[in-house]
Formats: C-alpha cells, sequence, structure tokens
C-alpha cells in the first residue's frame, strides 16, 4: 500500500520507542491489544469474543502454518480455493500436507466456492480448509448464505477452517459488511480458527503482529498447550501499531477506503478505454484487481511480458494455483496517476508487440 499510515499509530509507534518497549512479548502489551482487537470485532461486526481469545503471533501466515500442524488432523490434505493467496498453497506442503486446489466457479458473474467441490475434496480425507474472506484474489466479500452453506458442507465431514479475515477491513463502499466466518453458525464457531490483524488495511506487515481468535473450548486448551512458542514471533511495535489501528484508526481507513473506490471505478474505466480485452469485475472488498488477460495471447503468465516490456509488476496469476492462468492480480493501493501509468504502459507494451 502506497498511502503512508495513520497518524494515531505513528504516534503510538513513537511513544513506544521513547517508552523503550522492546523486552520479550510484554503481557501488557499483548493484554491492551487484545482488548481493543475484541472491542473493534464487537463494534464491527457484532463479533462478541472475550479479549483471552485473541491470541498474538507474528503474522497471519505463522498462524496458518499453527492452524495446519496443530489444529487439523496430522497427515490430512489442506483444501485451498483457487485462486489462492500464493502461501496457502505452499505453507501446507512444507508441513508434509497435499493441496487440493478447488477452482472458485462463476455464477451469473459472481465468483462463488464449489460446494460440490470442497465436499469431493473432504470425502477423500482432506482435514482443513483455507477460508479467505475478503477474498484475495477475487475481491469477493461473503454473504451469509454463502458461509453458511459452506459450513454446512465442513460440518457434515467433521472438518477444520482456517478463515482468513486479514482483509476484513477493506470492504469497500456498495457492499454488503464483512461477516466474520465463525458467526454464522454455533458449528462454524465450533469448526473454525480465524487469522486477521491490522496489517493490510493499515499498512503496518512490516511490523509482525496478527491475532488468532480462538472460539471454542478444545482450542483454546490446545493453544495453550503450545505455550510461548505460538506467540513469541509477535513483535512489541507491532502490538502497539495494531492496537492503535483497532482502537483510534477508523477516521484514516475511511479515507483510504473512499480513494480505493475511486481507484476501482477508475481501473474499469482505463481498461475499457485502452484495453477493452481485458476481463475485470471490480472487487467487493481488499485492494486487490484481478484481471483476466487471456485473451491477449500471452500464454499461461502473461507477468512476465509486462514485467519486461512495460516495467509493470503483477502476481502472476498461475502462481494463485492452477486456476489463475493467464491472469494477473494488480494491487490498487496506489496512487491514481500510478494507476493510469500502469494501463498506458500495458497498452503501449501491447502496441508495440
Ligand atoms: C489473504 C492473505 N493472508 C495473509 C497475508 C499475509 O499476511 P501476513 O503478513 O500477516 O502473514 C496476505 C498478504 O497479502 C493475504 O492477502
Amino acid at each position: 500500500m502506497d498511502y503512508g499510515c495513520a497518524p494515531e499509530i505513528i504516534e503510538a509507534l513513537h511513544a513506544g520507542v521513547d517508552g523503550v518497549r522492546f523486552g520479550y512479548l510484554p503481557s501488557v502489551l499483548v493484554a491492551e491489544m487484545s482488548q481493543e482487537c475484541a472491542g473493534w470485532l464487537a463494534e464491527s461486526y457484532g463479533w462478541k469474543v472475550a479479549a483471552s481469545d485473541v491470541r498474538p503471533v507474528g503474522d497471519v501466515i505463522a498462524g496458518f502454518e499453527i492452524a495446519v500442524e496443530h489444529f487439523s488432523t496430522p497427515g490430512s490434505a489442506v483444501v485451498v480455493p483457487t485462486p489462492a493467496y500464493k502461501h496457502f498453497l505452499d505453507v501446507p506442503l512444507r508441513s508434509g500436507r497435499k493441496v487440493v486446489e478447488v477452482p472458485m466457479v462463476l455464477v451469473e458473474d459472481r465468483w462463488e466456492f464449489d460446494l460440490d467441490g470442497l465436499d469431493e475434496a473432504f470425502s477423500a480425507g482432506a482435514g482443513l480448509l483455507v477460508l479467505c474472506s475478503p477474498y484475495n484474489p477475487l475481491g469477493r466479500v461473503f454473504t451469509r448464505a454463502e458461509l453458511l452453506a459452506v459450513s454446512e458442507v465442513v460440518e457434515s465431514h467433521g472438518v477444520r477452517v482456517f478463515a482468513d479475515e486479514i482483509h476484513c477491513p477493506l470492504v469497500l463502499p456498495g457492499a454488503a459488511t464483512h461477516i466474520p466466518y465463525a458467526t454464522v453458525s454455533t458449528s462454524s464457531s465450533q469448526h473454525t480458527i480465524t487469522g486477521l490483524s491490522a496489517s493490510k488495511a493499515w499498512n503496518l506487515a512490516g511490523l509482525k503482529c496478527a491475532q488468532m481468535v480462538l472460539t471454542n473450548q478444545a482450542d483454546r486448551e490446545t493453544w495453550a498447550g503450545l505455550g510461548l512458542a505460538a506467540e513469541i514471533g509477535t513483535s512489541n511495535l507491532g502490538l502497539i501499531a495494531n492496537t492503535a489501528a483497532f482502537r483510534s484508526g477508523g477516521t484514516w481507513l475511511r479515507e483510504v477506503l473512499g480513494y480505493l473506490d475511486g481507484n476501482r471505478s477508475r481501473l474499469g474505466d482505463l481498461l475499457a478505454d485502452r484495453l477493452p480485452e481485458v476481463l475485470y469485475r471490480p472487487p467487493e472488498g481488499t485492494y486487490l484487481a484481478w484481471l483476466d488477460v487471456t485473451s491477449l495471447g500471452l500464454g499461461d503468465r502473461p507477468g512476465s511480458f509486462f514485467a519486461e516490456h512495460a516495467g509493470v509488476v503483477f502476481t502472476e496469476g498461475a502462481d494463485c494455483g492452477d486456476a489463475g492462468r493467464g491472469c494477473l492480480r494488480l494491487n490498487l493501493a496506489t496512487p491514481r496517476p500510478i494507476l493510469d501509468e500502469i494501463v498506458n504502459r500495458m497498452a503501449s507494451a501491447l502496441a508495440r508487440r
């Protein structure tokens, strides 16, 4: 994200430095973060969790790794809807797990979960679903009915969900609100472990702090059993910044969301004008745009063409799973003149081909 940082967060970080808050994971900083995060979840989504159930981790992917290793049946495969955030595909492999890709399906111009595909994967023995909500990279903000339908499939197989809700503050104007997956039914709260962080929305990723939200007694006990190992990767300044974001980052975030709203429409206008062959559905949430450029004839990895000939670097869709071949993921969280430059450079590179 190219928008700097909320002044309230910068101020809190300065105070943290001036106060030399540099010791090992101070419990008072953890408690403040958990309290503010729980308060923010209640206020934003009506999700009431005990502060003690909001646990710190170094980042969401560290939380995902823990979910794979300690919260799913040992050795079971991990189901990843695709196209997916790249690390959903490689983390399970590092833990010796198989990954089952279940491509999202387009239903009346809207990307949805393939419930039959999920059912099949669980029937074949997979033990954990990664549910990215809002969805990187397709930009979906799921409805309660969609989440409930997933939870019914999951429940019927007695498997687990890692709900990655890191993008939840980034719901763009006009979309329905984010619904935490663990809140859609009693069973979803029992089979889910949720990861989130202020890091995406408030531009804090390098400060290393995320949250795991525990919503059942067995998970509390498992987490407690992991001891400090699960939490020690969290940084103090990350805790301070996350606390400040949840406590007082709302005004800054609303401005960012308004600007991103303008960017997602601007991108649509630019593409319609300069590259009408590119298929783009404006995201409902996240600051990511998914571009289907298969009709340009650039093969499975079109990003390499644009990196070489336009000086524009995208995430290759193919790195997001097989379903992403021929597509590109673009980060929209940039000043509008840069967005213009991106599309102009793409169009010029194609014209020179
Ligand atoms: C869905 C999703 N999960 C996790 C991450 C990474 O988060 P972290 O740096 O906290 O591991 C990202 C980063 O873009 C993401 O989009």
